[in-house]
């Protein structure tokens, strides 16, 4: 029996351990339940297990042929978001939900290592099974890095299933595919005063606003149109009364972009504008900056690999484009330690209403996409590990 044949002979168990991990949510760092389950799975195949970045799983299963070595990823934490979808295997975890998926790709690896421990003569090397924690605060991919998790791996592999895109159809596209998320705090330090006297004070609200306004010169009027950019403010503190000059404005925003090198410059940007937009007013302002995660950047020469995988299992049709999403994946902290590539399952069936879109209190998957998903995982690993090197 081949992948496809073996994806679909476990369908009912994927579907069964995917209500498990949807029933039983636990929230980034804590996913202890999880991982213990997740550990107990791969044992029973006779996979070695490693426990890794506190709630992380790691399995290693050696082909009976020696050969490189690939990872596929996973990650398994959930939202605190009250979840109302009102299935019979909803939340039992008050206040918090799989409503990103995350249940579905621990599902999908975990099938992938039923298929593979089944092939282990077509295995020319090593498979890894990375199930990793915390990746809704971008923390638990850098995590396994440094603790070794990408030591000795040639190329890794990870999927999302994606509400937007119809259920069993894969996306995967070569360049980037999700974009860099990065913090900033801007503090302006103005002048107090009387709200009757306002030329006694230095208005950190005004200097704050012209701030905000100036931002959006960046997309605007400094990045080249044809990269995509976004510089928001989503957090503006100041002030203390209706008639009191605020001396203090603290401004939250985040910047996403698909470019590398405008990432490198953001901060600069940033900087120069808040700054002298502060000093036109009389007033200081500075600005902390804090890299998050890179753009998701598809290795070329490894989504050619994923590709022929899904056609192989599921025919050129299985294919469906997918535009990029200014959203963003710790997953970019692989790639920069070995050559990846991300893919995208769809999960969206009108029939079954399973349509939301990512984090939504209702999320839900058409679950006949779990075999797709343990295939795809599973063919990509024989794929890769059978190109000589
Ligand atoms: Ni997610």
């Amino acid at each position: 029996m081949q992948v496809k044949e073996l994806a679909a002979k476990i369908q009912p168990e994927l579907v069964e351990l995917r209500r498990y991990f949807h029933q039983h949510p636990e929230p980034s760092w804590e996913e202890v339940n999880t991982a213990n389950r997740i550990a107990e799975e791969l044992a029973k195949l006779g996979i070695s297990v490693e426990r890794k970045a506190k709630t992380g799983v790691v399995g290693t299963l050696k082909g009976t042929r020696p050969g490189r070595t690939v990872a596929l990823r996973a990650d398994i934490d959930a939202l605190s978001i009250k979840e109302e979808t009102g299935l019979p295997f909803a939340s039992q975890n008050e206040g918090y939900m799989h409503a990103c998926g995350h249940d579905a790709h621990i599902t999908c690896l975990l099938g992938a290592a039923k298929i593979l421990s089944q092939l282990k003569d077509e295995i020319a090397g090593t498979v890894k099974f990375i199930f990793q924690p915390a990746e809704e605060l971008a923390q638990g991919a850098k995590k396994l890095v440094e603790e070794g998790a990408m030591d000795g791996v040639d190329g890794i592999f990870g999927l999302h299933v994606w509400g937007d895109l119809p259920a069993g159809k894969i996306s995967v596209d070569p360049g980037p595919r999700m974009a860099s998320a990065d913090m900033f705090v801007i503090t302006v330090e103005g002048k107090g005063g009387h709200g009757s006297a306002p030329h006694q004070g230095v208005d950190a609200v005004v200097v704050a606003s012209a701030i905000v306004m100036n931002l959006q010169t960046i997309v605007s009027r400094e990045i080249s149109p044809l990269e995509p950019v976004v510089v928001s403010i989503g957090k503006i503190v100041a002030g203390d009364r209706f008639n009191i000059i605020a001396s203090k404005a603290v401004l939250d925003g985040t910047s996403r972009c698909f470019n590398p090198e405008i990432r490198k410059n953001l901060p600069d940007i940033i900087r120069r504008i808040a700054e002298n937009t502060a000093a036109t007013f009389r007033a200081k302002a500075k600005v902390e900056y804090q890299f998050g995660c890179g753009a998701t950047i598809n290795d070329e020469h490894l989504t050619e690999i994923a590709k022929g995988s899904v056609k192989k299992l599921y025919g050129e049709e299985a294919l469906a484009p997918m535009p990029l999403l200014t959203g963003s994946e710790d997953f970019s902290f692989y790639a920069e330690k070995a050559p990846a590539t991300f893919a995208f399952l769809g999960i969206c069936n009108p029939e079954k209403g399973t349509c939301f879109p990512q984090h939504h209190s209702h999320y839900t998957i058409d679950e006949d996409a779990l075999q797709v998903g343990a295939a795809v995982y599973a063919q990509f690993a024989l794929d890769f590990l059978a190109e000589k090197k």
